[in-house]
């Protein structure tokens, strides 16, 4: 496939950018028209791009380059479980995880939702048990504590998902997570718990990942020290698509609930890698923020481009990225319960879309994903927006908000929502120099924002917010050409910690290592040694 830039679409969207170089979004903002005609919703979801400094022929040529890139073949080819993902010869069929078998999603043209609901059942059993008492701890007590032991999509996806809903939380299971190979983020799991009451998920689509696996054993150490070798099939249960390795780990195959090589690990929150929210907050949340995602797949798969929130979203992101010239996105979540959305987010848009090579493994001659980074507003205006509102760069951000608060007190609520309001309009009016305003209170505005309107943070809500994201990155993965759905770029540094970990525990002497490295190691070596720094 051509490079995107070689195409006329992209050309024809150059030129109307240097035609448009002028135009302000303090002056687009005073046409409340088209603030209507980009301003989109579906059910309680609204997304208004009306902050970002493009108009109606903008969005005409940019969908224009949406046809040029082939996208509605790209996404039907993902909803019809072609192997999308060419590097590992997979599928990415994540959309079936929230599918009703009428939607009909098969790999390879095998029907893939029976399995799904398998596994779904195999979960609603789990639940009820941990719920009805029927499933207890080794000791016949209640569990109390679900930690789950994950990394990357592992980790992500369950942790934002369990703190975003926690006011569905169930009264007297507390969920917890560890990821980091740090001893200090099991250590403080663990201290915080009673392993008679704690239910322990090890989340591992390979059930061979370094930092899970670690944590994985001390856990298991620490159960079997404090109670017995024969409590682990009753703590432990696994979420993985090795099923062999969790069984040679302990793992009992009542516990273990299967995923499949076709969901990718920052995709997997809809599998029973969701299983702490599920324990948590129960399958009947579980369920409706599947039942939200499948909204927007639907809509995705048969909206027209034009109407297309996760197509619009992106469009607008391809736009700021390699138009404006944004190098940076921020996620502003205004819900404190979205704090996570940020990491989230970084995971979903960097570890997909920050590729240099296309598909037809040829250097891109376009920038790709954006550095994406964020914190929950208001935290964040006390922090980093000195330099969103006045640095020397670019930054293009999204800004979301749920209308019903999830802690109604006093005004709290309409402090919040008017910060959320206030920030993006700043930033895009801008103040101009004038009597009064002297160089340093002079804002150049002009800076894009869009902004998402929840009606609330419930479960559907939640995840027709992630799959608006999901699909978002599968749009401008297609736009870049490309493979949004593997993940190289981990594999260098973890195949170089192998050595390093054998010289740190076991003195071996790994070849090959560059003067900077060697001489770090030596000094580790050195100051525990107690040998005295150089
Ligand atoms: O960081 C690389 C990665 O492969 C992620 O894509 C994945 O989510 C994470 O590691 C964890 O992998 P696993 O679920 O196999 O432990």
């Amino acid at each position: 496939m051509p490079s995107p830039a070689s195409m006329p679409a992209w050309q024809a969207l150059a030129d109307h950018h240097r035609a448009a170089a002028d135009i302000h979004l303090r002056d687009l903002l005073a046409d409340d028209d088209r603030t209507r005609n980009l301003t989109f919703a579906l059910g309680g979801l609204c997304l208004d791009l009306s902050k970002n400094r493009l108009t109606d022929t903008t969005l005409a040529l940019l969908l224009d380059l949406a046809v040029a890139r082939g996208l509605p073949a790209r996404r039907d080819a993902m909803a019809a479980g072609e192997a999308v993902n060419e590097t590992e010869n997979r599928a990415a069929l994540h959309m079936a995880l929230r599918a009703r078998a009428e939607d009909g999603f098969a790999v390879g043209g095998r029907p893939v939702h029976g399995e799904i609901q398998a596994v779904l059942d195999h979960m609603a059993d789990f639940v009820a048990g941990v719920e009805n008492g029927t499933r207890t701890g080794a000791t016949g007590k209640a569990f109390r504590d679900v930690i789950t032991i994950g990394i990357g999509g592992s980790d992500q996806g369950p942790r934002l998902a369990c703190r975003a809903l926690a006011p569905y939380r169930r009264r007297g299971l507390t969920p917890r997570f560890v990821s980091n190979v740090d001893a200090t983020d099991l250590t403080e799991a663990l201290h915080a718990c009673d392993p008679e009451t704690a239910l322990i998920i090890v989340s591992s689509k390979t059930f061979t990942t370094s930092e899970t696996m670690t944590n994985a054993m001390t856990a298991r150490r620490w159960l079997t020290e404090a109670l017995d070798s024969d409590a682990v099939a009753k703590h432990f249960c696994a979420v993985t698509s090795n099923d062999a390795a969790a069984r040679d780990f302990g793992i009992t195959d009542d516990a273990l609930f299967d995923f499949w090589d076709w969901v990718g690990g920052r995709y997997s929150v809809w599998s029973a890698i969701g299983l702490p929210l599920a324990l948590t907050a129960g399958m009947e949340v579980f369920r409706d923020f599947l039942a939200g995602a499948r909204d927007m797949d639907r809509h995705f798969l048969e909206a027209p481009l034009a109407e297309n929130l996760p197509v619009l979203l992106a469009l607008a992101g391809i736009w700021n990225r390699n138009f404006e010239g944004a190098a940076a996105h921020a996620v502003l979540p205004y819900d404190q319960l979205l704090d996570g959305l940020p990491d989230y987010l970084q995971q979903l848009e960097m570890e997909s879309n920050g590729k240099a090579v296309d598909r037809d493994g040829a250097a891109v001659t376009q920038p790709t994903a954006p550095v994406v980074f964020g914190q929950a507003g208001t935290n964040g205006q006390h922090a980093f927006y000195q330099l969103l509102h006045q640095g020397t760069d670019l930054v293009s951000a999204d800004f979301i908000a749920a209308v019903e608060p999830a802690h109604p007190a006093g005004d709290h609520h309409d402090k919040l929502l008017a910060n959320f309001l206030a920030q993006p309009a700043a930033l895009a009016r801008g103040r101009k120099a004038g009597p009064g305003v002297p160089p340093h209170k002079v804002f150049a505005g002009n800076r894009p924002t869009t902004s998402i309107l929840l009606d609330r943070l419930d479960p559907h809500g939640l995840g027709m917010l992630l799959a608006l994201y999901e699909h978002k990155v599968f749009v401008q993965g297609v736009i870049w050409n490309v493979n949004s759905f593997d993940q190289f770029g981990v594999e260098l540094g973890k195949e170089l910690a192998g050595p390093l970990t054998g010289a740190l525990t076991q003195g071996t002497e790994p070849a090959g290592l560059d003067a900077s490295t060697r001489s770090l190691l030596d000094r580790i070596r050195r100051v525990r040694d107690g040998g005295g720094r150089p």
